[in-house]
């Protein structure tokens, strides 16, 4: 089985900030890296280096060859990305000294992608495969719809979260993912989820997947939590798709993210099976 990904590629450029700075503030960073992030490439390294087969969907700008032999480097299938003229997503990501985070992101080619390619890589798809999407791209509930009417399991992560793009996705999705701000705004929206299973991330107080487990959450020191929320759903997908059950697919997923928020850094941060495997032996 495999897990195919529509989503979002950026380039991210960190900055280590004492605070997160003020309107109209000028701030001196103590640290600048960049790194390969977007919520679905973040996702697709997770997926991968969980062990899953990895077909990502995208676009990026015609010059940034370098970002597809980064997920080339990972074992992703990079053939349904789409090299476009203009520029490559990318974010801003600040994270203040207690490793808090505020992001700003230029969605650039992530939103230029024409609905084809997504038409054409769901035509290599099997049933019972698995389709992530997120919101940083554009034609999701397209996918999810073709998806779901071939036999895959959609699985949607509502980040960043918009009420109009849950509204459109909502019928054509298997499992929604959520934070607990999340949660708060779909509930607000929506009053009830009615449809798809939900699942729902609480940080310290562990995570559930409604009606059928709940984790509790592992204690570590935390340095970046940036990108934990996307290791999580491509935890969830991975473990999906290689047949574990819920509840193990829940713990996996929270031992994935447990690890990555201890590293700097977002998709670089992702652990492979065995980190995920030996944590939870020595977290039983
Ligand atoms: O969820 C973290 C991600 O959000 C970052 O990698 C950034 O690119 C934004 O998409
Ligand atoms: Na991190």
């Amino acid at each position: 089985m495999a897990v195919w990904n529509l989503g979002s590629i950026n380039i991210d450029h960190f900055y280590r900030l004492p605070h997160l700075p003020a309107p109209g503030e000028t701030l001196a960073a103590t640290e600048y890296r960049q790194g390969l992030g977007g919520k679905g490439a973040n996702q697709s390294v997770a997926a991968a280096r969980a062990g899953a087969t990895v077909h990502h969907i995208g676009a990026v700008g015609e010059a940034d060859e370098a970002v597809i032999h980064r997920l080339e480097a990972e074992g992703i299938d990079t053939a349904p990305i789409a090299r476009l003229s203009g520029t490559t997503g990318h974010a801003i990501i600040n994270i203040d000294a207690s490793g808090e985070n505020s992001i700003v992101i230029h969605a650039g080619a992530n939103r230029a992608l024409p609905r084809d390619w997504v038409t054409d890589a769901l035509d290599q798809a099997q049933a019972g495969d698995i389709l992530l999407i997120q919101n940083e791209t554009s034609h999701q509930a397209y996918a999810a719809e073709l998806a779901r009417a071939r036999g895959l399991r959609v699985i949607y992560s509502a980040a960043p979260f918009s009420v109009d793009a849950v509204r459109e996705v909502l019928p054509h999705i298997h499992i929604l993912c959520v934070n607990a701000i999340e949660e708060q705004q779909l509930l607000a929206a929506l009053g009830k989820v009615e449809g798809p299973d939900l699942i729902v991330t609480r940080g310290g107080d562990g995570a559930e997947w409604r009606g059928m487990a709940k984790v509790p959450a592992f204690a570590v020191d935390a340095v970046d939590t940036t990108g934990a929320g996307d290791c999580f759903t491509g935890n969830i997908a991975a473990a999906l798709d290689a047949g574990f059950s819920p509840t193990d697919a829940m713990r996996r997923a929270s031992a994935a993210a447990a690890i990555q928020v201890t590293r700097h850094g977002t998709a670089d941060a992702m652990p492979d099976a065995a980190e995920i495997e030996d944590f939870l032996y020595r977290h039983p």
